[in-house]
């Protein structure tokens, strides 16, 4: 039976524990001097990691910062088109519906009352962006739009029985000459 070779390993390797212990009891308390080298070796082997850890993590995470805040536009080339978004129970008012191909957009999302979250999809119910709609604050949040089309603002947030009708549409035109 597996389970009997499994319980005697187990009892042999608690008897081989209980051994160790015993021997390591017999022999403490005998000589505390001889402990103080090898403490003090591994109290300098431990500021020695600590400091090499400072001085590894700290510019790593300088290094990691510099990129803040990471949705900032690389090149501010492209002045973006600001859209204020206002969620309420239950619907989404945007001050433009209409942006262009190719052209930063910049939604200011807010809420006049409750919680919601501001998700924008494609036709193929693709994620592309969200950010939280909160009551009292702004959050941005910037996309390019890279194919024409329509698009839609759904909540993703639960805020009543109406939630899933929280839905407004966005279009977007081909790039002039285009
Ligand atoms: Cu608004 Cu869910």
């Amino acid at each position: 039976m597996p389970h009997d070779s499994v319980w005697w390993v187990s009892v042999a390797l608690m008897g081989f524990l209980a051994v160790v212990f015993a021997f390591v009891f017999a022999g403490s308390g005998e000589r505390e001097a001889d402990y103080a080298p090898l403490r003090d070796r591994a109290y300098r082997l431990r500021t020695r990691l600590f400091w090499a850890l400072v001085l590894t993590l700290f510019p790593a995470m300088i290094y990691n910062l510099v990129d803040l805040p990471y949705d900032a536009p690389r090149s501010a080339s492209v002045a973006p088109e600001v859209i204020e978004v206002v969620g309420r129970q239950w619907s989404w008012s945007l001050s433009d519906t209409e942006v262009t191909v190719g052209r930063p957009v910049e939604f200011r999302v807010t809420s006049a009352d409750v919680n919601h979250g501001f998700g924008i999809y494609d036709a193929n119910m693709r994620l592309l962006g969200q950010t939280q709609a909160m009551p009292g604050y702004t959050n941005t949040l910037r996309h390019t739009f890279e194919a024409p089309g329509t698009y839609r603002a759904l909540c993703m947030e639960y805020c009543g029985i109406v939630h899933h009708s929280m839905v407004a549409e966005l279009t977007v035109a081909a790039a002039q000459g285009e």
